[in-house]
């Protein structure tokens, strides 16, 4: 278990799974993935017994104090030459607005830097998300560029932008 401020990231339980298919088809989430399909049962199951079977790959459930579950993050591809990796977030939507997207990303990057000692840490998000846009210049991730009209969703394409920091970086915000 990591430690946040008011969260914590655990691992992924069976009894999770269902929770984490609500949220893939979920209305509300779904047009922030790149591939808005709902998924089954099967489907579920079968790309989370893939992420297990790769080492590179972390899901971890966010959790508030009240143990209740509240969304997910995710490691993508961990790549140790290079020392990078993906990183990403989905909270449920009853619990969005409440500082737990903040919390548990700072508590996942802390956990990317010193924990798996990464160099650069890195992101997609569709230009349109100004919430998930807000946060991580929040929390100090820079703009590396756009991948223009990289997405099409509404009858329209959207520009997917690319945000990253560096250990580094991290390091300053931390001593602020
Ligand atoms: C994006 C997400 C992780 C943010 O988590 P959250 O818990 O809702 O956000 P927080 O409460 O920690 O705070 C987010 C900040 O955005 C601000 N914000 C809220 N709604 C906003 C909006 N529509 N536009 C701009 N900023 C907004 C908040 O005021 C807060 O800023 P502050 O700390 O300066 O006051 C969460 O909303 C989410 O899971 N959204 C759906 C899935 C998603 O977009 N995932 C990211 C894909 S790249």
């Amino acid at each position: 278990m990591i430690c946040g401020e008011n969260i914590v990231l655990r691992a992924v339980e069976d009894r999770d799974l269902e929770l984490l298919r609500k949220w893939r088809n979920h209305p509300d989430l779904m047009p922030y993935h790149f591939c808005p399909l709902p998924v089954t049962e099967m489907g579920q199951r079968r790309w989370y017994e893939k992420q297990c079977s790769d080492t590179r790959n972390v899901v971890l459930i966010v959790a508030n104090k009240e143990q209740v579950a509240v969304g997910y993050t995710l490691i993508k591809e961990i790549d140790h030459k290079n020392r990078l990796a993906e990183i990403g977030i989905h909270l449920d939507p009853a619990f969005h607005g409440k500082g737990y997207g903040k919390d548990a990303f700072l508590t996942l990057m802390r956990y990317c830097f010193h924990e798996l000692n990464l160099h650069r840490i890195f992101l997609l998000v569709f230009a349109f998300n100004e919430r998930a846009i807000h946060l991580y210049q929040r929390l100090g991730f820079k703009e590396d560029g756009r991948m223009r009209e990289a997405y099409f969703s509404q009858n329209r394409y959207h520009d997917v932008v690319v945000m990253s920091m560096l250990e580094n970086e991290f390091v300053a915000i931390q001593s602020d």
